[in-house]
């Protein structure tokens, strides 16, 4: 476990050095397959959490507090660093209960993309509050919201 952890790492850093991407890997069993649906579901329940209040805010179902956006923006951008790795694991050949779908591991350069942005709307967020210019939060806000169902649009099921 050890082992593989250390070696998907190096592998991965190898790669982004060369090519500037991650490769998926097929999960090796279905303990493994589960474990990894429960840690990328983990995931986005933390981004979730993160980007619920921003949504409010935008919405002006509650009123904008600068701290709370920077802090969330913050670490929605430090969530998308870890999207990619824990979207790596390709669970599509074992029976898990799970809403992402199985193009994820057929175009896995495009999901790349697609964190990439959330990560860019997110850096983003974070300058229009240290610009401090409340007129533009609601649609840097969205911008991030965009990022999100961009990538559900194509990749998660509901
Ligand atoms: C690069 C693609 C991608 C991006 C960007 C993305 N998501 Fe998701 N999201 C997924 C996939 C795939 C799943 C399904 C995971 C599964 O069920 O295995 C998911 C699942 C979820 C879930 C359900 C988690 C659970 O417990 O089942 C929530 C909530 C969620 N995303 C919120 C968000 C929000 C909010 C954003 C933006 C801030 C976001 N996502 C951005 C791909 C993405």
């Amino acid at each position: 476990m050890t082992f593989k952890y250390i070696k998907t790492l190096a592998g991965a850093a190898l790669l982004s050095t060369v090519a500037g991407s991650a490769l998926a890997e097929e999960a090796v069993s279905q303990k493994h397959a589960e474990a990894a649906v429960e840690y990328r579901q983990s995931l986005y329940q933390l981004v979730r959490s993160n980007m619920g209040p921003l949504g409010g805010m935008a919405k002006g179902a509650i009123p904008y507090d600068e701290e709370v956006i920077m802090t969330n923006a913050v670490r929605l951008e430090q969530l998308a660093d870890m999207m990619v790795d824990y979207l790596s694991v390709d669970t599509r050949k074992f029976d898990v209960k799970t809403d992402a779908r199985d193009a994820i591991w057929e175009n896995f350069s495009d999901v790349e993309k697609k964190v990439a942005a959330l990560k860019t709307a997110s850096a983003n967020l974070q300058s229009v509050v240290e610009a401090g210019d409340e007129s533009a939060y609601r649609d840097a806000i969205g911008n991030v919201g965009a990022s999100c169902k961009s990538c559900h649009d194509d990749y998660k099921k509901d």
